[in-house]
């Protein structure tokens, strides 16, 4: 299907969980942290829920779950961990344009999407549409402010913000707090979830080289090599050894929008 301008993940989905996982504990965490706001709030729409990384184990905390991905071979890896069974209805689907009437959930969830989607406000006013009058929306805005945010200014740079992030700019928060404000809803942010993280420089750069992160691949390959070689010899000099682990703990920040 036309993904208009979002970027679908099918070239990830063999190594999404592998380089974007969460560890047992953040992934026990972010559950409970969740649950708790769903629990008198169903079914949970969650739009790009991917391989399930998170709507998953909610299902298997007892939450009525719907699911919508741009990509069938990351809902066909969902499906793989789910012992090959559909475990919830999955939808292959754009966020921008939701098949569903309006109200007939009482919550929707989005982590890690609204910034492949260039029409990130239209699917907000899909989700306010389709979530019932009290419902809830949940929006994870990541994420590191420390070293790898540092790392992605250097790349954005070189290569051009645009190039790198398609839709909203999780950095600014406070643009997605106005555009909820003017759908009515009013924003609480749920407490911190701490991630483990064990990613080095060498780890990363190597990703990056092999094109496992979204960002690289709307970026013409020289661009890319010049970036990401300039972006090295930076970090060598600013953050040293390139096997050390740069963040051992990352915030995952949530945010919850009470609809009127
Ligand atoms: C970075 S992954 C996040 C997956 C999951 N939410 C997680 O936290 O692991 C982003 C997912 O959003 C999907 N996606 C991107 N644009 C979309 C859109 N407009 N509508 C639905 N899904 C979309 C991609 O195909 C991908 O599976």
């Amino acid at each position: 299907m036309s993904s208009g301008g979002s970027i679908p993940f099918d070239r990830a989905a063999e190594v999404y969980d592998e380089t974007r996982g969460l560890s047992a504990e953040a992934s026990a965490a972010t559950t409970d942290l969740l649950r708790r706001e769903l629990e008198a709030r169903q079914p949970c729409l969650e739009i790009g829920v991917g391989t399930g990384l998170i709507g998953l184990p909610l299902h298997r905390a007892g939450i009525r779950m719907v699911g919508v991905d741009l990509s069938a071979p990351m809902l066909g890896k969902l499906v793989e961990k789910a012992e090959g069974r559909l475990p919830f209805p999955l939808i292959i689907g754009d966020a921008t344009r939701l098949p569903f009437t309006d109200d007939v959930f009482g919550a929707a969830l989005a982590r890690h999407v609204l910034h492949l989607v260039p029409r990130w406000r239209d699917a907000l006013t899909e989700l306010v549409r389709v979530v019932r009058s009290r419902g809830v929306l949940l929006i994870n805005i990541g994420s590191s402010k420390g070293p790898w945010q540092e790392i992605g200014d250097h790349l954005d740079a070189r290569i051009g913000e645009t190039a790198r992030r398609v839709g909203l700019d999780f950095s600014r928060g406070a643009d997605l707090d106005e555009a909820m404000a003017a759908l009515g809803a009013r924003a609480r942010e749920l407490p911190t979830v701490w991630q483990e993280s064990d990613l080095t420089m060498a780890r990363y750069f190597g990703e990056v080289e092999a094109g496992v992160y979204s960002w690289t691949w709307n970026v013409l390959p020289d661009l890319l090599a010049e970036a990401v070689a300039e972006t090295k010899a930076w970090g060598g000099d600013r953050f040293g050894d390139f096997d050390r682990v740069l963040e051992p703990r990352s915030p995952s920040v949530w945010r919850a929008y009470d609809l009127p």
